[in-house]
C-alpha cells in the first residue's frame, strides 16, 4: 500500500487547483444566484483535458487514471459544483461508457470530441416514474429494422439543455424486462427531440438539469451501444464508475467548506481570541477533519480498485454513500462556525452547503448505495 501521490497525479491536482480559483472562483455566487450555465468555463476545462481525463489519448483524452480524475475532481467541487458536475458527467457517464463499449465508429464519431470538450454529453436513465427503481423504463425503442423508434421522457438530466450528445436508455422488449433494453446514442436536434424545462433547483444551480421529450425519434441502428438488450447493463456499469465521481465531489465540497472555516475560525475573534482557540470550535475541525480524510481515503481506494482492473461495485456505493453524508455535515458545520456569515452568500459556505445535498440523490440516492452494498454483502 502506497499512501504517496506520483509526480503525475499532483501536478493534475495542482492544476485543477489554481484552475478553480483562477477561473472559477471569480463569477461563481453570480452564476449560482442567476442559474447561468457555466458554458465558458466548461470550454476552458475541456482545453485543460479536465472533461475526458481518463479517456486514451487515441482518442484525444488525457490518459489519465482514476486517482488523478478523483484529484482533479475534489479541487474543482471546492469551488463550482455546478461545473464539476458537467465534469463528473461527461468524464464518466459518457465518454467512459463509450470508451469501454461503443465501437470504433462511436468513438472516432463521437468520443473523439467529447474527450476534448468540444461536445458535451448527458446520460438519460432517470424518468418520471423511473428514478431508483430504474429497470422501470418506460420509454421505448422500437426495432423497425435499420433503425429504432424512441418515444418517452426523461427526467432530471444534467447538462440537457447544453449537451450535444445523450446517450439515452430506453425498452426495446418490454416482455424481457431490463434484459430488453438498450442504450442509444442522440443527436441533439434530432426531429421529434425537445429539451423541456430547466429545473429551479436548491443547489448545483449554475448546471442545467432539464426534462427531455422524445416523440417518433429515428435513431439509426449504428447508434445502439454494444449488443442488443445490453443497456441497463451498460447503465449499470457505467454509474459504478459515476458514483466514485460524484464521491469525490462531496468531498470537494467538505474539504472547501472546511478550508473557509478553518481560515475564518483563525480570523474572526470572540471572547478576546480567535475563535479556533476556543475548544468548541477546535473539536468541531477535528470532527471534520477526521471524516474528510476517512471519505478520502475511501473515495482513492475505489479509485484504484478500478485503476487496477479489480471490481469496484461495492466500494463505489460506499465512497458516495460515505463521503456524501459526510459532505451535508461538514458544510453544515462550516456554516456554524461562521455564525451569521454562513448564512449569507458573500462567504460561499451557504452555497456548498446547499450543493452538498444533491450528492445524496444523484447517481443513486443514499438509499439506493446502501442496497448496492448489502446486496454485496449477502449474496
Ligand atoms: N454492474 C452490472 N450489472 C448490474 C449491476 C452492476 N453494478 N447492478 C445490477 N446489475 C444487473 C443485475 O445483475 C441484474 O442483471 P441479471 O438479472 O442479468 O443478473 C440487473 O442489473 C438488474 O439488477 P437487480 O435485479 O438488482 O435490479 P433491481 O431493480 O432490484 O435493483 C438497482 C437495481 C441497483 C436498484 C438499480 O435500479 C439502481 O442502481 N438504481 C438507481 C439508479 C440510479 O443510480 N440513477 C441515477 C441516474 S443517473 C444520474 O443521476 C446522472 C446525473 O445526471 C448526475
Amino acid at each position: 500500500m502506497n499512501f504517496e501521490f506520483n509526480e503525475e497525479q499532483l501536478a493534475v491536482r495542482d492544476a485543477a487547483r489554481d484552475f478553480a480559483q483562477k477561473e472559477l472562483l471569480p463569477g461563481v455566487i453570480d452564476r449560482d444566484t442567476h442559474q447561468t450555465f457555466p458554458a465558458e468555463q466548461i470550454r476552458k476545462m475541456g482545453e485543460l483535458g479536465f472533461m475526458g481525463m481518463m479517456v486514451d489519448p487515441r482518442y484525444n483524452g488525457g490518459g489519465m487514471d482514476t486517482i488523478s480524475y478523483v484529484l482533479a475532481m475534489e479541487e474543482i467541487s471546492k469551488i463550482d459544483a455546478s461545473c464539476s458536475v458537467a465534469m463528473s458527467v461527461n468524464n464518466s457517464l459518457v465518454c467512459w461508457g463509450l470508451e469501454k463499449y461503443g465501437n470504433e465508429e462511436q468513438k472516432q464519431k463521437y468520443l473523439t470530441r467529447l474527450a476534448t470538450g468540444e461536445l458535451l454529453g448527458a446520460f438519460c436513465l432517470s424518468e418520471p416514474e423511473a428514478g431508483s427503481d430504474a429497470t422501470s423504463q418506460q420509454t421505448t425503442a422500437e426495432d423497425l429494422g435499420d433503425h429504432y423508434l424512441l418515444n418517452g421522457t426523461k427526467n432530471w438530466i444534467t447538462n440537457g439543455g447544453n449537451a450535444d450528445i445523450y446517450i439515452v436508455i430506453a425498452q426495446t422488449y418490454p416482455e424481457k424486462g431490463h434484459k430488453g433494453i438498450n442504450a442509444l446514442i442522440v443527436e441533439k436536434g434530432a426531429a421529434g427531440f425537445t429539451i423541456g424545462k430547466k429545473e429551479d433547483k436548491m443547489g448545483i444551480r449554475g448546471s442545467d438539469t432539464h426534462s427531455l421529450m422524445f416523440n417518433d425519434v429515428k435513431i439509426p441502428k449504428e447508434n445502439r451501444i454494444g449488443e442488443d438488450g445490453f443497456g441497463f447493463s451498460f447503465a449499470m456499469k457505467t454509474l459504478d464508475g459515476g458514483r466514485i465521481g460524484i464521491a469525490a465531489q462531496a468531498l470537494g465540497l467538505a474539504s472547501g467548506a472546511f478550508e473557509l472555516a478553518l481560515a475564518y475560525s483563525k480570523e474572526r475573534k470572540a471572547f478576546g481570541k480567535q475563535i479556533a482557540q476556543h475548544q468548541a470550535i477546535q473539536f468541531k475541525l477535528a470532527d471534520m477533519a477526521t471524516s474528510i480524510e476517512t471519505a478520502r481515503l475511501i473515495c482513492l481506494k475505489a479509485a484504484d480498485l478500478k485503476d487496477r482492473g479489480k471490481n469496484y461495485s461495492t466500494e463505489s456505493a460506499m465512497a458516495k454513500l460515505y463521503t456524501s453524508e459526510i459532505a451535508q455535515k461538514v458544510c453544515s458545520e462550516a456554516v456554524q462556525i461562521h455564525g451569521g456569515y454562513g448564512y449569507v452568500k458573500e462567504y460561499h459556505v451557504e452555497r456548498l452547503m446547499r450543493d452538498a445535498k444533491i450528492t445524496q440523490i444523484y447517481e443513486g440516492t443514499s438509499e439506493i448505495q446502501k442496497i448496492v452494498i448489502s446486496r454485496s454483502l449477502t449474496k
